[in-house]
């Protein structure tokens, strides 16, 4: 299996009209195929961003693909006052043919534009993106675990391809390292509910529930930095 092949990536509909990723390479997708949109909100925005009370909130996402989680919270950023700082780390940064072709943007806001921001921002760097929403985007590998931020996270999407897809995403080193990372009742959000994910998420210091998934999934997990 060749995650790194991006050259046949096809763009499909899913079910709530928003579109996904499609890798014929892994057999994955990017999104759930019952809805995009729909669980982007479910998974990183009601279970993790709505769920922290604080003005100024720190967000790390592992896999930024779309931008789509990127582009929800930065909705969300303005709509509810928020001042929001997104760390986001992609390996396999999308092709502009692509990028153009995602329908998550509505065109009566302008918000068409902010989306493409997010993907135009420069890599590496600290972009301003909105009065309420700054960006940086590192190209990493993160299974390389490297790397060291100048803060502590409140709010953690990690929104990787499924444990039998990648494997070496889903390791007990990962999650000590992102529970190294996890503010003080930060939360880790994941649409993945695997008992083994849950267990290496206990082992690692946090506090994990399970919620009712979106449509199409049973459950998802939410764990908490105690
Ligand atoms: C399930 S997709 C989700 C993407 C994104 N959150 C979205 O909504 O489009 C997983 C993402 O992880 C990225 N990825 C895969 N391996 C990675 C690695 N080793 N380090 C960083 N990102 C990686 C993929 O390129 C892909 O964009």
């Amino acid at each position: 299996m060749n995650i790194n092949r991006r050259d046949k990536v096809r763009i499909e509909t899913t079910l709530d009209g928003s579109v996904t990723l499609y890798l014929p390479d892994i057999d994955e997708h990017y999104h759930s195929v019952n809805g995009a949109m729909q669980e982007s909100m479910h998974v990183y925005i009601n279970a993790g961003l709505k769920e922290c009370k604080k003005k100024c909130i720190n967000i790390l996402e592992v896999g930024f693909g779309t931008g789509l989680n990127a582009y929800l919270s930065l909705l969300y950023s303005k709509e509810n006052g928020k001042k929001i700082d997104y760390t986001a780390i992609e390996l396999f940064p999308l092709a502009e043919e692509i990028i153009h072709k995602l329908n998550y943007a509505s065109p009566e806001t302008f918000s068409g534009e902010l989306f493409e921001r997010l993907h135009t921002s420069c890599w590496n760097v600290k972009e301003h993106i909105t009065p309420w929403f700054d960006l940086s985007k590192f190209g990493y590998d993160f299974t390389d675990l490297n790397f060291s931020f100048d803060n502590t996270f409140d709010v953690l999407y990690f929104d990787a391809f499924a444990p039998d897809k990648q494997p070496a995403m889903w390791t007990q080193d990962i999650f000590d390292f992102l529970h190294g990372i996890t503010a003080e009742n930060g939360i880790l959000t994941t649409y993945c509910a695997k008992g083994s994910v849950r267990r290496m998420l206990m082992s690692s210091g946090y506090s994990v529930q399970r919620l009712p998934g979106p449509p199409g999934k049973r459950e998802i997990l939410q764990a908490k930095r105690k």
